[in-house]
């Protein structure tokens, strides 16, 4: 199964996509996962990514759509792979359609996580994530660590990240809807848009999204 993950920074892509991911039996390739541990591993790519990560922006295209690309083309994603943060403009759907017909597969779903902006600022502010892994998630009321400060997971020290602060959350909400939304109108022109309404409890939104998806064979 090939499925696309959207919504605004903070819905709970992450989240959903680690539970989705696993239950599906396919990765969860993270471009926003893929800088960071470029940054944390001192790479080029990760040394030109953070400077526009910092301010919310998005990654250049020419940078991004290779480092997607190169992932998607591993061997754990031959049969399928849940895509969180990527696309995120229509330069990056575009590009993702072309890479797709190349290799004679298609998208099986887009799903779009809605949830409105004063819970994404909530989800925001309270997040925190590993040193080791970031996708070892936590929330400082929602879902919070045994120890504070400490990753359940693994032990590593859990800090806010860099672009949750309150301007760069701004921004990063200003890119959403004037660059990201816009791929939900192309996807909707192909049938494969399903709106999961992402308030409530975590294994809720799972549920709906698994249920929301077509049927596996
Ligand atoms: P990225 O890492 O993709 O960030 P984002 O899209 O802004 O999304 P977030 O990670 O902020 O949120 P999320 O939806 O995953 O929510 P989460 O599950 O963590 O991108 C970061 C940056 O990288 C971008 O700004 C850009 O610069 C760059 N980038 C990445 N991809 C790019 C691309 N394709 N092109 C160009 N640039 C790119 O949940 C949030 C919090 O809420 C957590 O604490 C969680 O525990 C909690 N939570 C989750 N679900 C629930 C729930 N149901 N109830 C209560 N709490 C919940
Ligand atoms: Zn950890």
């Amino acid at each position: 199964m090939r499925i696309v993950l959207v919504g605004p920074p903070g819905a709970g892509k992450g989240t959903q996509a680690a539970l989705l991911a696993e239950n599906l039996g396919i990765p969860h390739i993270s471009t926003g996962d893929l800088f960071r541990a470029n940054i944390r591993q001192g790479t080029e790519l990760g040394r030109r990514a953070q400077e526009y990560m910092r301010e919310g922006r998005l990654v250049p295209d020419e940078v991004t759509i290779g480092m997607a690309a190169d992932r998607m083309a591993a061997p754990d994603a031959e049969s399928g792979f849940l895509l969180d943060g990527f696309p995120r403009n229509l330069p990056q759907a575009e590009a993702l359609d072309k890479l797709l017909g190349e290799t004679g597969v298609a998208l099986d779903a887009v799903l779009d996580l809605e949830v409105p902006e004063d819970e994404v600022v909530r989800r925001i502010a309270g997040r925190r994530i590993c040193r080791e892994d970031s996708g070892h998630l936590f929330h400082t009321e929602y879902s919070k660590p045994r120890v504070e400060g400490v990753c359940d997971v693994c032990g590593g020290e859990l800090y806010q990240r860099e672009d949750d602060r309150e301007d760069t959350v701004r921004k990063r909400l200003e890119v959403y809807h004037l660059e990201t939304e816009p791929i939900i109108g192309h996807y909707r022109d192909q049938g494969l848009v399903v709106t999961i309404p992402a308030l409530g409890a975590v294994p809720e939104v799972t549920r709906r999204a698994l249920a929301a998806l077509p049927h596996r064979t």
